[in-house]
């Protein structure tokens, strides 16, 4: 399947910072309009600016907590208010805490729920239907390489990303003949603002680090090669991925635990 990208409108979300200013500058100058959402809209605003300016494209901004039930209704009514048809979905706004799991501040872990599935997964239902009806465009689903196994010291955000695998893959499957990509992208530790929010310190599991322009450029190649189901990005992260798959759990689980203490 092919992606057009001149003429659609790709909505990503978590477009403030990191992997989302990246999908919204990388989307824009391959020609798609973009609708940018998170919280700080100063921040969109000045993208939305540079996005018009160097690409020639529209930009529209919309300061939205996902973190919030109903969220992802009302952006859709918003969008439908507006005339706007999204052809593109970028589910990638999501945070991490670190620490252990009692000691977690419980409001702070059912927002990451929140944010991390719930909003994911009801964005994905507010869009995706006009995809497979119109047979175009496409979903992609930020997950993470902590998909792949239990993750001490980040034990939710850890489920909430295998959630976001496991789900993606589960409806690429369901949707294969339908015309739509539907990808989760498993990100490795890529330098963005994602430690510093998580309360990760900033020297551990930083081995192999990539730029939020490798993980982008991994997800284009795949949605370009015509990709479905998910896809991990860095050949390092692509290869502890697999050996994840087939350690024995206690292994791998001690090794994730020691990665990220
Ligand atoms: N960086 C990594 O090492 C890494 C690795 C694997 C996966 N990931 C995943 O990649 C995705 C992007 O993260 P990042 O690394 O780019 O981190 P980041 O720089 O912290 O960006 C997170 C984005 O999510 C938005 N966001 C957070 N809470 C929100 C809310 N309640 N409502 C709306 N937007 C919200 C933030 O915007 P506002 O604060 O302005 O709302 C920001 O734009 C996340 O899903 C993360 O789990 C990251």
């Amino acid at each position: 399947m092919t992606i057009t990208y001149r003429g659609t409108t790709a909505l990503i979300t978590g477009a403030s910072s990191g992997l989302g200013t990246e999908y919204a500058t990388r989307l824009a100058a391959r020609g798609a309009d973009v609708v940018l959402v998170a919280r700080r809209e100063d921040r969109l605003r000045e993208l939305a600016e540079r996005l018009e300016r160097s690409h020639g494209v529209t930009a529209t901004v919309i300061p939205l907590d996902l973190g919030r039930p109903g969220a992802a209704k009302a952006l859709r009514r918003d969008l439908d208010e507006r005339g706007i048809r999204i052809g593109i979905l970028v589910n990638n706004a999501g945070f991490g805490l670190h620490g252990d799991f009692l000691d977690a501040d419980e409001a702070r872990t059912a927002e990451m729920i929140q944010l991390n599935i719930s909003a994911l997964v009801e964005l994905t239902r507010a869009f995706l239907p006009d995809l497979v009806r119109e047979r175009r465009g496409a979903v992609v689903n930020i997950a993470s390489t902590g998909a792949f196994q239990p993750c001490p010291s980040m034990a939710v955000y850890g489920a909430t990303k295998a959630f976001v695998l496991n789900f993606t893959e589960a409806i690429a499957y369901e949707t294969r003949d339908a015309g739509v990509a539907v990808l989760a992208v498993c990100p490795g530790a890529t330098a963005t603002e994602f430690r510093e929010v998580s309360g990760l310190h900033a020297d551990r599991g930083q081995r192999g680090s990539q730029t939020p322009a490798e993980v982008v450029a991994a997800t284009l190649r795949a949605l370009d090669r015509g990709h479905s189901g998910s896809v991990v990005s860095g050949a390092r992260n692509a290869v502890l991925a697999k050996l994840a798959g087939i350690m024995p759990r206690p292994v791998v689980t001690s090794i994730a635990a020691r990665t990220l203490a």
